[in-house]
């Protein structure tokens, strides 16, 4: 695992969005995993403004997102699909038909995480994901004690993540309790992975994931000892108990 170490979220953001712009002037055509959750927000901000000064085209990138909360219409406020059209694709050159997304609302959501696992596969597979982190070490929607040897699948979210993201909505029951994501297997399949870290809240996940480094699957971050290609970007206060 590669460690950059910056000040702040400003920071981070900044080398973010460098990190995933380089990847697409050298593979334009690049598959690009993206994740949603307040850490990337200012990552996409940069994007955006780099797209604004300096052209940098998305017009042969394609996207698949990490996950989606079931039974959140596409056009909720709170689904992932509108947050990654407020904060990415609506502001840059990427095709809609090109940005995938699981759907939360499908009627049939095994074979929705099948469909899912083949279209990654069909583009074949994803070259740079983007991860946060939540501060049980989950990845993705993936919550402790998942199997590594996941694919997209179902999950029920554990309270404390629906409590971490009542934020974004009106009340805690309005919270969904179940998702789709990618699974353990499918996120470790990408080529490299981009792990983006901010703040205080953090730090706890931070200290299991680098100082503790036990490797179990009550901590799925720990799946990701096994990647040859991880790049972490954490800032100071998410470092500061390692
Ligand atoms: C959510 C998302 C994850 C994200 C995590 C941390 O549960 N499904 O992909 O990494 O929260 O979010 P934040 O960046 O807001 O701390």
């Amino acid at each position: 695992m590669k460690i950059i170490q910056v000040e702040d979220y400003h920071d981070l953001s900044i080398k973010a969005a460098q990190h995933i712009i380089t990847k697409i002037q050298n593979e334009p055509d690049l598959v690009l995993g993206l994740a949603t959750g307040s850490t990337p927000k200012g990552a996409y901000k940069q994007m955006i403004n780099d797209f604004q000064k300096n052209n940098t085209s998305y017009r042969y990138v394609k996207t698949v997102n990490l996950d989606e909360y079931v039974g959140l219409a596409k056009n909720d406020i709170n689904s992932y699909f509108t947050f990654m059209n407020e904060h990415l694709f609506n502001h840059i050159d990427i095709p809609y038909s090109q940005t995938h997304i699981p759907n939360g609302m499908a009627k049939d959501l095994q074979t929705e995480c099948n469909n899912y696992d083949k279209l990654i596969h069909s583009l074949g597979g994803i070259d740079l994901q983007l991860l946060g982190i939540g501060h049980n070490g989950h990845i993705g929607f993936n919550e402790p004690y998942t199997s590594f040897k996941t694919r997209t699948h179902i999950v029920k979210l554990t309270s404390s993540t629906r409590y971490a993201n009542e934020r974004f909505f009106q009340h805690i029951n309005e919270v969904p309790k179940y998702a789709i994501t990618m699974g353990i297997q499918t996120i470790l399949e990408s080529k490299q992975i981009l792990l983006l870290i901010s703040g205080k809240d953090k730090r706890k996940a931070v200290h299991k994931l680098l100082v503790e480094q036990n490797m179990s699957e009550e901590f799925p971050a720990s799946s990701l000892y096994d990647h040859p290609h991880v790049t972490i970007i954490a800032d100071k206060a998410a470092l500061s108990l390692t």
